[in-house]
C-alpha cells in the first residue's frame, strides 16, 4: 500500500521537483516504483507552458481516473504547474483526483498523503479533495532534500529507469519563479515571484552532493542570470550569480558545472569572462533566443535585440571557440509575418545550434500575447517550425562528424538502456556510448570518437580516469 510512481512532465525544475518529492516520501517509508500500473499512489507532476503539455497530463489523469474502481484505495495527485494554473477547477473534468498541490507546496505532499489515506484506511475516505495552491513565503528553500541512488540502490528513480548506479550528476535549484513578464509565458503564473535561495545553502548541498559522488552539477532556476540580485551586491563588477559560480567552483570532487537557464539581458561581461576562468564551468550555453526579430522581440517584452544576442554570443565564442550553443524559439507568436521569421531563421543558422528546442506558440490565457490579434494559421507554424528543426538536424550532423577521430572529455554516468554499454556525456553536452566496467561510474575518461549519429556519439576508452 505504500508504493508511489512519480510521472514528471516538462523541465528540468520538474524533474528537480519531482526528486525532492521523492526524497520526503521516501523518508516516510513510501517505495518509490517505476511502473504506474503497479502502484497504490500515483502523482503527476504538471507542466503548464504550452497546451499540448496540459492536455497530455488531463488525458492521463482521466484514463488513470478509472482505476479507482477495481482499486479504491488508489490515490491519485496532480501536482506543479498545471495545478497551481488551474486549481480547483480542474475537479470539473476530474472529479477522481485526491490531491491537487501547486509548485509552492511540494513539502507539503507526504502530510496530505497521510491524510488521505488515514481516511481511507479507516472507511471514511475525505468529503473533498484537498487543494493546495497557496504561496508560501520561503517556500524557495524548502526544495533541497536529494536522492541519491546509492541510497536506493537497485530501486526506481522517478521516471520509471531503473537505475542501480550511483549518482554522478545533480540538479541543484538556486532560484524558484520569475519576475520577466514575457508577454507569451504562463510561468511568472505558475510558479510566483522571483526568489532566490541563500549562497550558503547552495553551496552546502553542492558540497554534500560532491561528498557523496556527485561530479557535475546543474544550477536551475528561469532565470539564473538575476540570481540573488535582491540579496546580495556585486563585488568589483562580479555579479551574485558569477560569486555563485566561483564558490561552487572552488569545492573539490565538483569536476562539471552547468546552468539553465541565463536571459541574455543579464549576460553581461563577467559572466562571459567566468568561462576564461573556470574550467569547469562547461563549454555549453542555453542561451533563450526566442525570436530574431527586433519588432517581435519587442512583442515579447524580450528586452534585447538580435544584435545585442549576437553579441553575446560572439563574446563567448571568442573566450572558447568550441562552444556549443542551445537555445529556444518560439515561432509563430501572434504577428510575426514571413519577414520576422526570416530574421529569426537568419540568427538561427548564423549562431549554428548544436540543440535548439523550437516551440510552435501557444496561447496561454491569461497572458499579455493571448488577447493580441492576429493569431498565427497552425499551418504556418508547422513550416516555420519544420524549417528550423531541418536546419538543426544538419548542424547536429555537422559538429558530430568534426568529433569522429577526436579524443573527448567523456564523464561516466553508468551503464545505457541496454545494459551491455556504458554512457557518458561530453563537456558540450554530448551522449556517449562505450564500453567500460562499473568502477569508472563518475571518473572522466578520455574517448576517441570512431562514429556518430545525429545525436550519440561512439567511441573508445583509451584513458580511464584522465584526472588520477
Ligand atoms: N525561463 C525559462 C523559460 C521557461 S519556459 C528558461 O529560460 O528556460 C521554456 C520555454 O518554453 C521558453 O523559453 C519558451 O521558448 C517556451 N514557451 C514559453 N511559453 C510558451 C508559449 N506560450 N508557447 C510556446 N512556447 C512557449
Ligand atoms: Fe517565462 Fe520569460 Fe521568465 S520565458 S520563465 S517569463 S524569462
Amino acid at each position: 500500500m505504500n508504493r508511489v510512481h512519480i510521472k514528471t512532465y516538462g523541465c528540468q525544475m520538474n524533474e528537480r521537483d519531482s526528486e525532492a518529492v521523492a526524497a520526503m516520501l521516501r523518508a516516510r517509508g513510501y517505495r518509490i516504483v517505476a511502473s504506474e500500473d503497479d502502484c497504490d499512489v500515483l502523482l503527476l507532476n504538471t507542466c503548464s507552458v504550452r497546451d499540448a503539455a496540459e492536455q497530455k497530463a488531463i488525458g492521463k489523469a482521466a484514463n488513470i481516473a478509472h482505476r479507482k474502481r477495481r482499486q479504491p484505495d488508489f490515490v491519485l495527485g496532480i501536482l506543479g504547474c498545471m495545478a497551481q494554473n488551474r486549481g480547483a477547477e480542474l475537479l470539473d473534468k476530474l472529479p477522481d483526483v485526491d490531491l491537487i498541490v501547486g509548485t509552492q507546496k511540494f513539502h507539503q505532499v507526504p502530510d496530505y498523503l497521510e491524510s488521505i489515506r488515514a481516511a481511507k484506511a479507516a472507511g471514511v475516505p475525505l468529503a473533498t479533495s484537498i487543494v493546495d495552491i497557496a504561496e508560501e513565503a520561503g517556500s524557495q528553500n524548502t526544495i533541497r532534500d536529494h536522492v541519491l541512488s546509492q541510497d536506493v540502490a537497485a530501486e526506481a528513480t522517478t521516471d520509471g529507469v531503473v537505475d542501480a548506479a550511483p549518482q554522478v550528476s545533480a540538479f541543484v535549484s538556486i532560484q524558484q519563479g520569475c519576475n520577466m513578464d514575457c508577454a507569451f509565458c504562463i510561468v511568472p503564473k505558475t510558479r510566483g515571484d522571483e526568489r532566490s535561495r541563500p549562497m550558503d545553502d547552495i553551496v552546502a548541498e553542492c558540497r554534500a552532493l560532491a561528498a557523496r559522488g556527485v561530479r557535475e552539477v546543474t544550477l536551475l532556476g528561469q532565470i539564473v542570470t538575476s540570481y540573488g540580485r535582491r540579496d546580495y551586491v556585486h563585488t568589483d563588477g562580479i555579479s551574485p550569480f558569477v560569486q555563485l559560480l566561483e564558490r561552487v567552483s572552488a569545492i573539490e570532487g565538483i569536476a562539471r558545472i552547468r546552468f539553465t537557464s541565463p536571459h541574455p539581458r543579464g549576460f553581461k561581461q563577467d559572466l562571459v569572462e567566468a568561462y576564461g576562468r573556470m574550467p569547469k564551468l562547461c563549454g555549453y550555453v542555453h542561451l533563450p533566443m526566442q525570436s530574431g526579430s527586433n519588432r517581435i522581440l519587442k512583442a515579447m517584452n524580450r528586452p534585447y535585440t538580435r544584435e545585442r544576442y549576437w553579441e553575446i554570443v560572439e563574446a563567448l565564442r571568442a573566450v572558447r571557440p568550441d562552444m556549443y550553443f542551445s537555445t529556444d524559439i518560439i515561432v509563430g507568436f501572434p504577428g510575426e509575418t514571413d519577414e520576422d521569421f526570416e530574421h529569426t531563421r537568419e540568427l538561427f543558422e548564423r549562431a549554428n545550434y548544436d540543440m535548439a528546442y523550437v516551440f510552435k506558440y501557444s496561447i496561454r490565457s491569461g497572458t499579455p500575447a493571448a488577447a493580441m490579434g492576429d493569431q498565427i494559421p497552425d499551418e504556418v507554424k508547422e513550416t516555420r517550425n519544420a524549417t528550423l528543426l531541418g536546419l538543426l538536424q544538419q548542424n547536429s550532423v555537422r559538429r558530430n562528424a568534426t568529433l569522429i577521430g577526436t579524443v573527448e572529455e567523456v564523464l561516466v554516468e553508468g551503464p545505457d538502456k541496454t545494459g551491455k554499454k556504458f554512457t557518458g556525456r561530453t563537456r558540450g553536452n554530448r551522449v556517449c556510448i562505450f564500453d567500460a566496467n562499473p568502477r569508472l561510474i563518475g571518473q572522466l575518461i578520455s574517448l576517441k570518437i570512431d562514429r556518430a549519429s545525429v545525436s550519440t556519439l561512439y567511441g573508445e576508452i583509451v584513458l580511464a580516469g584522465v584526472e588520477a
